[in-house]
């Protein structure tokens, strides 16, 4: 689908710039993938999940360099910068009529299920169901891969989290739904990031 190969252009353009989170987005979108459809989601409705996972961090475009690539703990305000991304991200898609409910999807992936999250401090299932997917898988994401400040958790020692931010952070439905995936995405993931990282050590991956 062309129009899904355009916004992986945009995603391409985010991630060219912040290598630490190169891979992110596509891991994000295809864990998506697969949780939507454990929970029955079907055509349209799937294919835009699909498609905010991989967009849900555009905005971090509009976040300076110095900021996005700080090693060292955030200032306030740069916290705040940070938190702004899903705000720029919702301007940027809303922009085109037919991306709408991708945009609002992309804009609610920080909330929590307990309302302490942001921008909006929504609750429970107040917050789009995309987002609510989306916000658990880019969780997992962050906590299975090495960032610079702090090696990855282990699929068990991130499962253990998951489950102790049951209800608080995550939407309780879909940590039960992730369950049954776990031990395939134990399997698949890592494989996959060890491959990626490959890649990213050649040389033409630091030329997309
Ligand atoms: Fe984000
Ligand atoms: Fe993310």
């Amino acid at each position: 689908m062309v129009y899904h190969d355009i916004i992986e252009c945009l995603v391409a353009a985010l991630e060219a710039r912040d290598p630490y989170t190169r891979g992110h987005s596509e891991r994000v979108a295809d864990m998506t993938l697969d949780l939507a459809r454990r929970i029955g989601l079907k055509g349209a409705e799937l294919e835009a999940v699909h498609i905010a996972a991989h967009v849900h961090d555009i905005g971090k475009i509009g976040v300076p360099d110095k900021i996005l690539s700080k090693q060292d703990k955030l200032l306030p305000h740069e916290r705040d910068a940070i938190q702004r991304h899903p705000k720029i991200g919702y301007r940027i898609l809303a922009k085109s009529k037919k991306l709408k409910r991708i945009a609002l999807m992309t804009l609610h992936h920080h909330e929590r299920w307990d309302g302490n999250g942001y921008p909006s401090g929504l609750k429970g299932e107040a917050i789009p169901l995309g987002s609510r997917i989306i916000a658990l898988c880019d969780a997992v994401d962050a906590m299975t891969s090495d960032r610079p400040y702090r090696q990855a958790l282990s699929w068990q020692e991130c499962w253990d989290e998951v489950v102790s931010c049951k209800a608080l952070q995550f939407d309780p439905v879909l940590v039960e739904a992730a369950e049954g995936l776990w031990h395939m995405w134990e399997i698949k993931w890592p494989k996959r990031q060890a491959k990626k990282l490959k890649l990213l050590q050649s040389k033409e991956a630091f030329e997309i």
